[in-house]
Formats: C-alpha cells, structure tokens, sequence
C-alpha cells in the first residue's frame, strides 16, 4: 500500500482543510488529516522519534529520512496520514494519483476497531440521503460507541471493545 498523496486528496486539503497540517524535512511533506485517525497507533510505534503525540508539533519529520517516514506513513490504514517527495514539486511535476487504486471496493475488519471502507464508494443514511464522506476511505463504527456515526471517532480504545 501506498500513502503518497492524490491530487483529489491535495484538492480537498485546500478547499475543506477541516484541521489538515502538514509537515516537512526539505525531503518529504508529510500532510495529516485528524478527521480520518482512527488512533491505531502505527505511527507513534512506528517512528516514535517523529511522531509522538505526547509533543507539539507531534509530527518532527526533521528527526528521520524521508524513506524511513515514507515506510512509516504506509502503515497509516486510514490514509489520515500522506506524504508527497519534495522533489517531485521542486521539480514542478504535479502529484499523480495512486497507482494502486482499484475499481473494486475492499471493506476491512480492524481488530477491536472499526471497519475501512477503501475504493470508489459513497454513503447514505436509511432514507437515502448522501451521507458526506472522503472519497477513498471511510472507517465506521464497529463499537456502537462513537459520537460521530456512522464514522468511528476513536471511542473504541476508551471503551476496550474487542472482537
Ligand atoms: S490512523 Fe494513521 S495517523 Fe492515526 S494513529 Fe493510526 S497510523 Fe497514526
Ligand atoms: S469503532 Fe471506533 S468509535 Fe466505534
């Protein structure tokens, strides 16, 4: 899996931004996007030298490679975290779109957490309405216990669901 930044994600940054920073070393930007954490932790385990939300700014991208935070950021499962090679734009290229984007969708059961919808999907509530969601991956509540639902927000550590 790769998490390296879509043009569609790089356009909804700019026109929603809805909290998204980014971060750079020079070598890589690293763009984080709160709404689609599901706190698994990946990154803090990861790579606890640049991402550790004990400190602010809780992303140091300067304390690694850029190769060792591109590794890093593809173990993010809800892509809340993306990365763009700085050279590709010092190059003036544009970012193209993932190369691994299917046309199927793939839905999958995180243990003790919620389950990520992937692919090219959309949402609605029990009477039809378009339920507003990203585009590529949406994760939804398993537990029962999230504030924003159908979306997990994260309530499933506080609350140990396991399954
Ligand atoms: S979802 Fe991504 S950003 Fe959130 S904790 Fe997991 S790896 Fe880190
Ligand atoms: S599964 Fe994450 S809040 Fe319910």
């Amino acid at each position: 899996m790769t998490n390296k930044i879509t043009k569609s994600e790089l356009a909804e940054i700019k026109e929603k931004n809805r909290g998204s920073r980014s971060y750079t070393n020079g070598e890589v930007t690293i763009y984080w996007r709160p709404h689609l954490c599901i706190h698994s932790a990946n990154c803090l385990t990861g790579l606890p030298k640049v991402f550790d939300n004990s400190s602010r700014p809780w992303i140091k991208p300067q304390e690694a490679s850029g190769r060792d935070i591109i590794r890093v950021v593809n173990t993010c499962p809800t892509r809340a975290l993306t990365y763009l090679k700085n050279c590709a734009n010092a190059a003036g290229d544009k970012p193209k779109p993932s190369s691994d984007k299917t046309t199927a969708v793939k839905v999958q059961i995180m243990k003790n957490g919620p389950a990520l919808i992937r692919g090219n999907f959309f949402i609605t509530d029990g009477t039809g309405n378009l339920i507003e969601s990203d585009n590529e991956v949406a994760s939804i509540c398993r537990c029962g216990g999230s504030k924003k639902k159908p979306f997990c927000d994260g309530t499933h550590l506080k609350i140990g669901f396991t399954d």
